[in-house]
């Protein structure tokens, strides 16, 4: 079969890029080789074992740890709450599997053709790439004139650690225990680590959070950072920053599942040169990811990856050899759902002939706790190295009428703005719904709008978003309400 466009991974970056191909006009194919229960699932890590069960679980538990805390409040009382994992579960799986076959749909509706296995580069004929698919075992060959690289990433693990996804976990893992487990750790504090600890901590876990940086959460703007932390801390995370992971041993050598339920893990570390150990009984494993990029045949096409194992690619994902792309988390950039979808777009539109633009700095992040966290944009620390001169201004959800209606009103919003020019440079958000806040601020700033804009947008009453028009009239001093 011979193809315009043939995408390899059907992840948010791979099936996206399918679908505006097809819209552009190209015959396309999308092959994905992700197994799910023995079947194929398209979405990728973003829907089988990523964004969307996690973001499930993240619900379920939220609502059971509000009805076990906060609904008295509300004068609705329940005695002995109880949580159901596996119906919890079973919600999960069935977004889950609602929304891979949503996308099969959506292949059939723009007439995509969706192939199953691994696919791999074989060569070049005249121009055509040959891609070999392996579809468990039954070997095909198809050509394309370009193709589309969104192979995505896998977990990373420690030298010294095996993950078998009974005690020792990664995402997958996490996203699938059956039941509470007592003591729960993981290492590393990044946004895996703090969003899975949050959910079975909510569920009644003892959890204890290992990470090697000193700071914690250093990407975020430091204030944000420190807001959360307060939070988290306060929820009864227990969060070690700056350890060194020692040796790690799982008495779990059996294999009956009667051993299993019962492990013991006991995970040496040193903290401000002191030998700890701590015993649990799982550990989630949760220090970045690495791009998917073994068995795809780069050595046998010359296909460059950059120094990190990377897909290495220019400014429009464009790799070495001629029309071939690649796209999402086998690239540089932040590993998120939304940053490979949008490279998918653009690159369909490339193939097409068309200069569509990627603004790396708008590209926005959120963090799913409780409180949520969410940014754009440079922080205040970047802004102070680069020795850009800003202005500040910062509004609490402390006072905002719909928070304290919400029962929910931790957090603050904090725009930064160009001190000569009022350009909005970067916001920075905790607290209720700043996933769904963050987007007003991504349009103001694509729009390149000043504090100013927004301050003179009305902005609906009582709503959360108040709290950003009120951190855009801080920026000039004429805040109303703080
Ligand atoms: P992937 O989603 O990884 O898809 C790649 C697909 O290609 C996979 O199906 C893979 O099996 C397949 N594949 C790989 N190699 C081959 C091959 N040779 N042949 C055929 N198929 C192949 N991001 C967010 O923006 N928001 C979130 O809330 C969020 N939550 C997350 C929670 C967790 C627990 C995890 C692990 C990640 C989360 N992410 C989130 C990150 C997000 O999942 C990734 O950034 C996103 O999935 C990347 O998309 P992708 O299309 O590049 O790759
Ligand atoms: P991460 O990069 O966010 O965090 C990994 C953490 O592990 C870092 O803080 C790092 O310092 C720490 N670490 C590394 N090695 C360590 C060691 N040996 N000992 C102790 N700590 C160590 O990676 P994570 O959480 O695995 O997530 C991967 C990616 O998936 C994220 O970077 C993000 O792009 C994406 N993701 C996005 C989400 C969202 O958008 N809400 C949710 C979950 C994941």
């Amino acid at each position: 079969m011979d193809f315009d466009v043939v995408v390899i991974g059907g992840g948010p970056g791979g099936y996206v890029a399918a679908i505006r191909a097809s819209q552009l006009g190209f015959k396309v194919a999308c092959v994905d080789g992700y197994i799910k229960g023995g079947k194929y699932s398209l979405g990728g890590t973003c829907l089988n074992v990523g964004c969307i069960p996690s973001k499930a679980l993240l619900q379920s538990s939220e609502n059971y740890a509000q009805l076990s805390h906060d609904f008295g409040e509300h004068g609705i009382t329940c005695t002995n709450p109880q949580i159901d994992i596996a119906k919890m579960l079973a919600r999960k799986n069935n977004i889950v599997n609602k929304n891979a076959s949503g996308i099969s749909f959506l292949f059939k509706k723009n007439k995509i053709t969706e192939l199953h296995g691994w696919a791999s580069f074989a060569g070049n004929n005249d121009g055509k790439w040959q891609i070999s698919i392996d579809d468990k075992g039954s070997l095909s060959t198809v050509s394309a004139a370009n193709v589309i690289i969104a192979t995505g990433s896998s977990p990373r693990s420690l030298p010294q650690l095996k993950i078998d996804n009974k005690n020792i976990l990664d995402n997958e893992g996490a996203l699938d225990l059956p039941s509470v487990p007592k003591e729960l750790c993981i290492i590393g504090a990044g946004v895996i680590g703090l969003e899975m600890g949050s959910v079975w901590k909510r569920l009644g876990s003892n959890v204890t959070v290992l990470e090697a940086m000193d700071k914690f959460l250093g990407a975020a703007d430091e204030q944000v950072s420190k807001e959360l932390y307060k939070n988290l801390v306060k929820q009864g995370l227990v969060i070690k920053n700056g350890v060194k992971i020692g040796d790690i041993s799982d008495n779990n050598n059996e294999k009956s599942e009667q051993k299993a339920q019962n492990a013991q893990i006991t995970i040496n570390y040193e903290e401000n040169g002191q030998q700890n150990k701590l015993v649990c009984d799982k550990l989630i494993v949760a220090v970045g990811r690495v791009p998917n990029t073994n068995g795809l045949g780069a050595d046998i096409v010359g296909l460059k990856l950059d120094e990190r194992g990377f897909i290495a690619v220019d400014d429009e994902c464009r790799t070495n050899l001629a029309n071939v792309w690649a796209i999402g988390d086998c690239v540089r950039g932040p590993m998120l759902a939304h940053k490979a979808s949008e490279e998918g777009i653009i690159v369909a539109e490339r193939v097409a002939g068309q200069h569509p633009h990627f603004d790396f700095n708008t590209v926005p992040w959120v963090i799913y706790t409780n409180p949520e966290v969410a940014w754009v944009g440079k922080t205040e620390q970047q802004l102070k190295d680069s020795s850009i001169a800003y202005k500040k201004g910062v509004a609490s959800f402390m006072a905002n009428g719909r928070a304290l209606g919400l029962g929910n009103n931790i957090g603050f919003v904090k725009m930064l703005a160009c001190s000569e020019t009022d350009r909005i440079l970067g916001v920075h958000m905790v607290g209720p719904f700043v996933s769904e806040l963050i987007s007003e601020v991504v349009v103001a700033m694509e729009f390149m709008a000043s504090s100013e804009d927004l301050a003179r947008i009305i902005h609906a009453h009582p709503s959360l978003s108040e709290v950003t028009h009120e951190a855009a009239l801080a920026c000039d001093n004429r805040q109303l309400h703080g």
